[in-house]
């Protein structure tokens, strides 16, 4: 498939091509389709599109904790060198589990209960560092300290329900710094706190994604996080990248109609009384995927043509990728890989 040359250095994660689906093995219904991008060492890719658009589908994809309905159907997702949709399931959570970890939107659902947090943070100390009980102790201190937690010593004691959703979020951010993530994927990270609390946290992970050069891959509904955090977007639609490119480009120059719509239904300090303008009808959903372009049906500007054809991500300047005909005067340029053309 084609690949938009998206960044000079190596990249840390390379996914090229990945699909998934549901349902039985006669009758799949896709979720993700063809879905390539990379990430560089210490770079922020912001991942956005609504509700449905496969955001959570993919994280859950690069961390191979799809739940056994649904599989994957062809791609694959590199890390470093390894070639980890190639490893058994163990293998590649055990590979993963050295340099990635993940963050969810409410960080109940991946924190023991049952346990206090000094101890799920010492676990993956022992377990990823090969500390000591003392020595992850203390560092356990550190860490918490780190996330900027007041009385760290005290807090290690703490089971989860004793802390606020802020300071839960904070003790999941240190537990992926416990296991020294080279990438960590934060969904929707702040989406269920408070405002003031939601800041912070943002503030926390810019801060410490500058001072140790961690990648992250942030997915969000809000574009104004994205225009702060985030080095390039992606802007996927109906399981499919609808554009990529560095954030300014996304902000200057939009070149997909779905990516110009998500931008004009941002609320303006004026208009945030308002009614929103939010994109007419719906994404497609699961099982009811248009043939052509899955954004067509929406499109101000889609032709008989997008009703038939589905561009793939097209280079429309340099690291600037577009899966939209209109562009390129609805002519699939000749060096454009499309299945089922030619
Ligand atoms: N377990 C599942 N089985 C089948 N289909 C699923 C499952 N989970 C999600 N889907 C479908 O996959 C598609 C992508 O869902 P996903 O949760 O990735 O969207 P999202 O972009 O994360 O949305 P949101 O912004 O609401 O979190 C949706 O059409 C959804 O209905
Ligand atoms: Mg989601």
């Amino acid at each position: 498939m084609t690949g938009v040359p998206l960044s000079q250095k190596p990249p840390l994660l390379t996914v090229e091509a990945l699909s998934t689906a549901t349902g039985p093995a006669r009758r799949r219904l896709t979720i993700l389709e063809d879905v390539s991008f990379t990430v560089s060492p210490g770079e922020v890719i912001g991942i956005v599109g609504e509700s449905g658009s496969g955001k959570s589908m993919l994280a859950l994809t690069l961390m191979n904790l799809l739940p056994r309905s649904i599989v994957r159907t062809a791609g694959t997702v590199r890390l470093g060198e390894t070639v980890l949709t190639n490893l058994s399931n163990k293998a590649w959570r055990d590979r993963r589990g050295r340099d990635m970890a993940m963050i969810f939107q409410e960080p109940m659902t991946s924190l023991n209960p049952v346990m206090r947090i000094g101890q799920q943070i010492e676990e993956v100390l022992v377990r990823r560092r090969r500390m000591t009980g003392r020595e992850a102790n203390r560092e356990a201190v550190r860490l918490l300290e780190r996330v900027e937690i007041s009385s760290p010593a005290e807090r290690l004691r703490a089971y989860p329900h004793e802390l606020s959703g802020g300071m839960r979020q904070r003790v999941m951010i240190a537990i992926a710094l416990a296991a020294n993530a080279r990438i960590l994927i934060a969904d929707e990270p702040t989406t269920a706190l408070d405002v003031t609390i939601q800041a912070q946290i943002l503030d926390l992970l810019r801060q410490l994604q500058a001072d140790m050069g961690m990648a992250l891959i942030l997915i969000t509904h809000d574009l104004g996080v994205v225009a702060e955090m985030a080095h390039r977007v992606m802007v996927l639609y109906a399981g499919r990248v609808a554009e990529l490119a560095p954030v300014d480009s996304i902000f200057d120059d939009p070149r997909h109609p779905y990516t110009k719509a998500l931008l004009a239904s941002i609320p303006t300090i004026e208009s945030r009384r308002e009614r929103l303008t939010t994109i007419d009808g719906s994404v497609p959903t699961v099982g009811a995927m248009p043939p052509g372009c899955r954004f067509a049906s929406r499109c101000p500007v889609a032709r008989a043509v997008c009703k038939t054809l589905a561009p793939p991500v097209m280079p429309i300047a340099e690291d600037h990728g577009v899966a939209c005909m209109e562009p390129f005067g609805y002519a699939l340029p000749s060096s454009a890989d499309l299945p089922g053309a030619a």
